[in-house]
Order: structure tokens, then sequence, then C-alpha cells
């Protein structure tokens, strides 16, 4: 099953994918980020289908159908988001359903969306984590595949929070791909 990577940030969830020795076919990108220089290095080709051409006022369609175009034309059967910047829309998942995966900075539900590191220390939790899911339209709403806690420390700020998180997701989410990858592989198989 061929794999590609979503991202839009450092990459270094893409690279840890890489060292677990996940078969990453495809790196694609929103913009101009350093995932792209990350991938270069482990000699994936990388693909930006950038947000410019989508209009002011972003058609969300218009681009996910480009971006399904492109993992479509790969050959791609699995996609993990690490990081991507944009949220997707239904031709997405009409494509590639229940075969998109995501990883998200906190414990689902508590605290979805882009700002949830933040809103975690702003709530003064002294637990928090990381989960990986399925994605679904509703944005980090999909059924959990894994989940692991990780402390907050007193001097933490989001910089140091999000990196202990980070430690944790760079272990749990090629983990949680390779289990997804090998029972689709069962199933394909007929001894799942
Ligand atoms: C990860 O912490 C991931 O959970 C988060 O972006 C980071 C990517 O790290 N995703 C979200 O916040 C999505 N809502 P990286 O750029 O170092 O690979």
């Amino acid at each position: 099953m061929r794999l590609a990577v979503l991202a839009s940030g450092t990459g270094s969830i893409l690279d840890a994918m890489v060292d677990a020795g996940l078969p990453v076919n495809l790196m694609v990108t929103d913009r101009p980020c350093l995932a792209v220089q990350r991938a270069a290095a482990r000699g994936i080709r990388a693909t930006i289908v950038g947000r410019g051409s989508f209009g002011d006022d972003f058609d969300r369609d218009a681009y996910t159908r480009r971006l399904v175009e492109v993992l479509v034309a790969a050959d791609i059967g699995l996609v993990a988001m690490a990081g991507f910047g944009t949220v997707l829309a239904q031709p997405a998942y009409d494509t590639f359903a229940g075969r998109i995966l995501n990883t998200h900075p906190a414990l689902l539900p508590a605290f979805p969306g882009w700002h949830a590191v933040e809103d975690a220390l702003a709530h003064g939790v002294r637990v928090t984590g990381c989960t990986v899911h399925m994605a679904t339209l509703e944005v980090d709403s999909g059924p959990i595949l894994a989940q692991e806690a990780v402390p907050v420390l007193p001097d933490d700020d989001v910089e140091s929070l999000h990196e202990r998180i980070k430690t944790v997701e760079r272990r749990l989410y090629p983990e949680t791909i390779r289990a997804v990858m090998d029972n689709a592989a069962g199933l394909i198989g007929g001894t799942a």
C-alpha cells in the first residue's frame, strides 16, 4: 500500500516515519516549508499544492480535488496528515474513505483545532497528550486509533510542551500507521 504524508511544518514527524521504516512514497504540502527539505533529504518526492491559485475566498473543494488528483496519480492508498495546514473537503473523504489518518497534539476530544497546545496550557491541565485518529470531514473528530498521555510541567511554555508531545507522536504515529498498513494487507490477503 503506497503511503503519502501531508505536512506543512518542520517535517519532524515525517522524518520519524522514515526512521521507523515506513515506505513513504510521496510528501505533499500546501506551502513552502521545512518538510520539503526533509523529504528531499530522505529521497522522498515532494509536491507543493499551493493554496494561492484557488482564489481570494479559497475554494476548498477545488483545492481538495487538485490534491486528490495528485494522490491518485501517485497511486496512493493511505494518507497520513502530519501537521497539514489545510482542512480538506468532502472530495478527499469520497476518494480515500477510511484511509486518511491524522495526529493531533492533545487528548481528543479535548482541545481540537489549530491551537491545541496553547489551549491545554491556558486551561491549566496537568496532563495532555497526543491522539492518532482516522480523519473525517469534521476536524479532529474521527475514530481514535491510539492515544498517549504527556505530563504538563510547571514551567512549560508552548514550545517545550509541544516538543514533549512530538517526542511521543514520533513513536506512536509510525507504530499506528504500520498497524493500519499491516491490517489492510491482511484484509487484502484474506488472512484477517
Ligand atoms: C504535530 O505535533 C502534529 O500533531 C501537529 O503538527 C505537528 C507537526 O510537527 N498537528 C496539528 O496541530 C494539527 N491540528 P512537525 O512539523 O514537526 O512534523
